[in-house]
């Protein structure tokens, strides 16, 4: 092995390119990232150390309970009046935790970070009183090391508005922050060297990555064009070995993972729901029925307790619009329902459109609740939703016919602004 782990755990740094090394700390005990990632192997805090012929850079820190290995290793190969330029290339506190102490130990260093991340600067490291003058950059400003020049790339909301990357233009070296990381802690560092992270490079990308899909390309539209020896990201192995491979794969991750949209000329409405006794059921038949007489909407219905949550999360992905019922059982809608609604976090939803229905025996909160949960995911909500109380009867299921008409109407922008009478408003 080329890099042995001893050296690691050495306070050393570890040289990967001519004058580039790596400077980070490794936490192999955590299991739960940001509160929601799980890591069954922790995780690596990188941070990167460039030496050129007029000074010394150093892009990202690590954690502030780290920074004793960060330290170390950076006095391992440069001496703080030697470090004339600081990258900060997304200031969460994973990779800004070191960051006061290396200004107050590097008296002659001059700290880049993105347009976005003055405000985050302010807030996260409250630098009352301290020296933190900073420069803002943004895509194709560059800083010169003398014989090595750092250009930086304007790439937001991976995963922070803050964020962007940083090039060594000379070596071919994109210092990426998140983008293209993993939680994988693994002592031999390398792409070509650690154990198979295919599963946690995935995991990541779905989990931090995939609800700014959009950023994402516009990100991938200015690095595809770089020459790239490798990739060095803020988590994970650094990716010497064929890099271009992980930047393709982004690509690939997002773009649509269904094949393309249903059709050119038609818009798709997914109707789920949970019934108990078949009375939310019922409305959702009628629903559908009542969509289905518009030209130009596909209407799929899902009764959740047959379907999985992942298979479901990528059609919404590609949905245009989505109906929940659900029976409201103890003032609330029920699990599978909130337990699908919760996933979608991880998705883009903005300006789909959405709605609700569901039976109930003397209260029926789920709807309204279900209705505020997807306007708290910035779906539009155009109709209230239909509630029946217990068993519908003919007059109920021709509202529920109505409404999915009228949403059907709205979905494909011929609606009129018909009002959907809610049965439980007459009750
Ligand atoms: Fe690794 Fe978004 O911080």
């Amino acid at each position: 092995m080329a890099e042995p782990p001893a050296a690691l755990n050495s306070g050393h740094a570890i040289e990967f390119a001519p004058g580039v090394h790596w400077i980070g700390a490794l936490d192999p005990t955590l299991r739960t990232f940001d509160i929601i990632l799980k890591t069954a192997n922790g995780t690596s805090y990188n941070a990167y150390l460039i030496r050129g012929s007029e000074g010394v850079a150093i892009v990202d820190t690590v954690k502030a309970s780290f920074s004793e290995d960060f330290f170390a290793r950076l006095e391992s190969v440069a001496s703080y009046d030697e470090v004339k330029v600081i990258v900060l290339n997304h200031l969460e506190p994973d990779h800004s935790g070191a960051l006061p102490e290396l200004m107050r130990r590097a008296p002659n260093a001059k700290l880049y970070i993105s347009t976005r991340a003055t405000s985050m600067l302010k807030a996260l490291l409250k630098p009352d009183g301290e020296r933190f003058d900073y420069t803002t950059v943004g895509t194709g400003d560059t800083v010169s090391l003398g014989d090595r020049t750092l250009r930086f790339l304007h790439t937001p909301f991976l995963h922070w508005p803050d964020t962007q990357c940083t090039y060594l233009e000379e070596q071919g070296v994109l210092f990426s922050g998140d983008v293209f990381g993993c939680h994988y802690c693994d002592a031999r560092l390398f792409n070509d060297k650690v154990g198979d992270f295919r599963f946690s490079f995935d995991y990541y990308y779905a989990h931090i990555m995939r609800p700014f899909k959009q950023w994402v390309l516009e990100a991938l539209a200015i690095i595809e064009p770089l020459k790239l020896n490798m990739i060095a990201p803020t988590h994970g192995p650094i990716l010497r070995d064929r890099p271009r491979r992980y930047v393709a794969h982004y690509r690939e991750l997002s773009s649509s993972s269904l094949a393309g949209r249903i059709s050119d000329d038609e818009r798709s409405l997914i109707i789920f729901y949970m019934s108990s006794y078949g009375n939310t059921a019922r409305m959702a038949e009628a629903i559908a029925t009542g969509a289905e007489q518009v030209e130009g909407v596909r209407v799929s219905l899902y009764d959740l307790e047959g379907g999985e949550v992942e298979p479901f999360v990528d059609l919404i992905e590609e949905a245009d619009a989505l109906l929940f019922g659900s029976p409201t059982i103890n003032g609330d809608a029920v699990k599978p329902v909130w337990d699908l609604l919760s996933s979608l976090a991880v998705l883009n939803l903005v300006g789909k459109l959405g709605g609700a229905f569901g039976s109930y025996g003397w209260s029926g909160e789920a709807v309204r609740m279900i209705e505020d949960r997807m306007r708290g995911l910035k779906m539009r909500v155009p109709l209230k939703g239909v509630r029946v109380k217990l068993i519908p009867s003919d007059e109920e299921l021709a509202v529920c016919d109505t409404f999915g008409r009228e949403f059907a109407l709205e979905l494909t922008g011929q609606r009129a602004g018909g009002k959907v009478v809610d049965m439980a408003d007459l009750a």
